[in-house]
């Protein structure tokens, strides 16, 4: 007999079997689309996901190493599965993500307990990953990285809800100085815009209303492997029946064209919405991170933004502690931030990465400095956040209804074009319609509201 035809054989054998997995996910919504891929492959593997750890046969946790603290976590949280592998031998551990990426086989041996490693290139090899542990007992560790994507590398995956999350492009070119992804992720990749369009009719069909385009650097689609622009990708998204919001992450400051900041004049399905990392307010540091823009770059940028679309949501991520970051420069960060108002701030302390040129910079900021600078910012951005909800109080925006309030079952969720969360009062039939909320109650991190009607509004 065919020698192929008899590991087939067995393949389909092995995954007749129901079996159970448990997935923790850390990092960023890239993250968070790869584990969707990874349980939309599983199911066809004949996987169910579970709650609870203890009662899965296999357990992935999908890894972030942006941050020292984020690569941490991927310790304690396998040192918490190793009592479950004494109990039950059977039982597959599997590390993915950054982690994987970045320390491969040193995991296995640091972590002698688990059984797979694979890094973010290497999901749509799952299948056999999980076939050479049960059939040849053996370890896997695969952290290849391509500069090309493979046909149904990317596919339509299970999906539950009214939002969908679709890689566009995955990895980055852009080496700032600061960041691991380059190294983890690899080199900037565009996905074929028939794939990404049909990947998001599949979703429309099933009833996603929201699409949220996702790459490190969205405003680079096409310029390595797509076969349109990033705006042209847009109108296309724009253009499918069933979608009603088309957002996107994450966008860099140098790359944004003219072209795309008019686009959301154009386009109504487009959200009035962008996150625009600014990662240090002072000229001087945004030299050392590599960012290759200036303030003045950013600030221009911006007050076109807000010239033709007053309410836009401007939201950024910001590093304090960036090496060589005096008071000064720091003080920079805090006036841009003062001068923009933005709509919310990731913002982190900086932390030294692996590979990485800020690593090597002998001028590191003690860990206090950071801490205290990481707390003026955040201060200020909550009153700014704060203020700026209240401001909406009164006003009757459009909303999308996303599900029942997490917080208060009889509530319903839901946000508006900007982004905001809204709960208010409402019937279960209103998920994913999208319906006009009258504005009571502005706080730090939400509105909160009365429905008013079901109809399309403007906010
Ligand atoms: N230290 C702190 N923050 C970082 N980021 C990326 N690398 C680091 C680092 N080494 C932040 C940037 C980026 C966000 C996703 O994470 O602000 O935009
Ligand atoms: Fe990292 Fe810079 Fe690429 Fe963003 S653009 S992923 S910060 S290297």
């Amino acid at each position: 007999m065919n020698k192929d035809l008899t590991i087939i054989d067995t393949m389909e054998g092995l995954f007749s079997k129901e079996r159970f997995v448990y997935i923790e996910t850390f990092g960023c919504q890239m993250n968070e689309n790869d584990t969707t891929r990874m349980v939309g492959l599983l199911k066809a593997l004949n996987y169910k996901t579970v709650d609870e750890p203890h009662r899965a046969d296999l357990i992935l946790i999908n890894t972030c190493s942006i941050r020292e603290k984020a690569e941490h976590k991927v310790y304690s949280s396998a040192g918490r599965f190793k009592r479950y592998k004494r109990k039950n031998p059977e039982l597959v551990i599997g590390i993915s993500g950054c982690v994987a990426q970045q320390e491969g086989e040193r995991l296995i041996k640091r972590l002698p307990y688990i059984d797979l490693v694979f890094g973010p290139h290497n999901i749509h090899r799952l299948k056999t990953f999980l076939a050479d542990i049960y059939l040849k007992r053996q370890k896997v560790v695969s952290t290849d990285l391509y500069d090309t994507i493979d046909d149904g590398e990317y596919v339509a995956t299970p999906i539950e809800g009214i939002k969908a999350f679709v890689s566009i492009m995955r990895g980055c070119n852009n080496f700032c100085s600061y960041c691991i992804v380059p190294y983890t992720r690899g080199r900037e990749v565009s996905r074929p815009s028939k794939e990404i369009i049909e990947e998001i009719k599949e979703y429309a069909g099933k009833g996603v209303k929201e699409v949220t385009l996702l790459g490190q650097n969205v405003n680079s689609y096409g310029m390595s492997g797509g076969d349109v622009s990033f705006t042209g990708l847009l109108r296309m998204v724009c253009g499918i029946d069933g979608i009603e919001r088309v957002r996107f992450v994450t966008s860099h400051p140098k790359d944004i064209s003219d072209s795309l900041i008019y686009l959301f004049g154009e386009e109504d399905k487009l959200c009035r919405s962008i996150h625009l990392p600014l990662q240090s307010g002072s000229n001087r540091i945004l030299e050392r991170m590599k960012r290759v823009y200036s303030v003045e770059d950013y600030l221009s940028r911006v007050s076109l933004l807000r010239r033709l679309y007053p309410d836009m949501s401007i939201t950024t991520d910001i590093i304090v502690g960036f090496p060589g970051e005096t008071e000064d420069d720091f003080k920079e960060t805090m006036e841009v931030v003062r001068t923009v108002r933005f709509d919310g701030i990731f913002s982190f302390k900086y932390s030294p990465r692996p590979m990485t040129l800020a690593s090597t910079f002998k001028d590191q900021v003690p860990e206090d400095i950071k801490q205290r600078r990481l707390e003026e910012l955040q201060r200020l951005q909550k009153d700014i956040t704060a203020e700026k909800n209240r401001s909406l109080v009164g006003r009757t925006m459009e909303v999308l209804v996303e599900g029942r309030s997490k917080q208060d079952a009889s509530e319903l969720t839901g946000r508006t074009t900007c982004n905001r969360i809204v709960n208010f009062p409402g019937s279960p039939e209103l998920v994913g319609k999208m319906v006009g909320v009258f504005i009571t109650h502005g706080y730090s991190n939400s509105l909160r509201g009365i429905y008013k009607e079901r109809s399309r509004l403007c906010s």
